[in-house]
């Protein structure tokens, strides 16, 4: 058997925890060859519930299951990290954006990053789920000043898989068939779900899709995918986001397809794409042995830069907001 990997949750008691849990514990995440150690961070009040989620885990029987750890100490769930999911949070309600939860939830990614920094592995990968993801993984990375910055991203791959959905559905393919998709920007109504670069069965998706479609109702459903789920189910997404974060783990950890990319939302240098740098903003990355490298150089017209630039002015907006969690 190999050694074991470490991977953190936060928030496991939680509908994206509960339903995260057991993929990974199962070998969803690494496959069927690697054990896994969990280690399962909660708020104090719910350590109980959690402790069942602990039972249940044992009860499965996975054999890729090591050893779990479930604790309310941020320096004893981070300890020896390899990689960590920070979904612990509040989720918005109907009518909320996500913004509106900058100010309940921003405080926590402050002290998680700073004990991050203390207690991981030095070589953690760090993924931000918990909303607004992109602005909370920046208060992340700003308080673990030992990690590098490609050490942290925030989740843009349930809006990437979402986009990938919908089209497939319009053209009655597989998703599979379907490559280079790109979310630009925030995970919000600003973000950008952009065909541009897309291809299905190796043509480009653009001679496929009606571009007033595409500009139309494409982009406005994707944008509020997140709202017509809580308006439906009266709570938020929780499986299909537990989901993107395993894919977006995996290809991290073990690469994508050659010459292929997904979104992943990276903290900028102000090199790529006119995005001003200290923002984590959905870029196209390519992924290969635990690393990422933003996909340069495409070409973008008026239309998309602009919405680019939208998605950039609203997270400098709220960071604006967090300066005071920013060290
Ligand atoms: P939930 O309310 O079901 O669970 C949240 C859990 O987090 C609870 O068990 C709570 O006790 C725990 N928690 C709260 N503060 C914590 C802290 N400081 N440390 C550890 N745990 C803490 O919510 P959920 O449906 O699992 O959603 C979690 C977050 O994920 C929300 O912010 C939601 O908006 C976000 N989300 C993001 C995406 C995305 O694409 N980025 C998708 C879906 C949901
Ligand atoms: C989603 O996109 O489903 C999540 O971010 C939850 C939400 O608040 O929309």
């Amino acid at each position: 058997m190999k050694k074991p990997v470490t991977v953190a949750i936060t928030g496991t008691a939680g509908n994206i925890g509960y339903a995260i849990a057991f993929r990974i514990a199962s070998g969803g995440l690494f496959g069927p060859e690697q054990p896994v150690n969990l280690h399962l961070i909660e708020i104090e009040p719910a350590l109980g519930a959690l402790e069942g989620v602990v039972m249940e885990l044992h009860d499965c029987a996975f054999p890729t299951l090591n050893n779990v750890v479930a604790t309310a100490d941020l320096d004893s769930g981070f300890a020896d990290a390899d990689y960590v999911f920070l979904i612990g949070s509040r989720p918005r309600s109907k009518g909320m954006e996500r913004q509106d939860l900058l100010l309940a939830n921003g405080s926590i990614f402050k002290p998680q990053g700073a004990a991050i920094n203390r207690s991981a592995s030095k070589d953690v990968r760090v993924l931000v789920v918990g909303n607004p993801a992109n602005t909370n993984a920046l208060i992340a990375l700003h308080n673990a000043p030992n990690l590098a910055p490609t050490q942290v991203s925030s989740m843009m791959r349930l809006d990437h898989n979402r986009a990938i959905n919908k089209l497939s559905r319009r053209l009655n393919v597989q998703p599979n068939v379907i490559k280079n998709m790109t979310v630009w920007g925030n995970h919000s109504t600003t973000q950008f779900p952009d065909l541009q670069h897309c291809t299905v069965d190796g043509k480009p998706s653009a001679e496929l899709v009606d571009q007033d479609w595409y500009r139309g109702e494409y982009i406005y459903k994707i944008q509020h995918r997140g709202a017509q789920i809580i308006e439906a189910r009266g709570a938020s997404s929780a499986a299909s986001a537990a989901s993107a974060a395993i894919d977006h783990m995996r290809n991290w950890a073990l690469g994508t397809e050659a010459s292929s990319w997904v979104s992943m939302g990276v903290m900028t240098d102000g090199s790529y794409y006119d995005v001003g740098k200290d923002l984590i903003f959905s870029f196209p990355v390519h992924c290969k042995d635990h690393s990422f490298e933003i996909v340069a150089d495409l070409s973008l017209d008026d239309y998309s830069m602009g919405m680019i630039r939208a998605s950039e002015k609203e997270l400098i907006k709220e960071r604006d907001m967090v300066l005071d969690l920013l060290r």
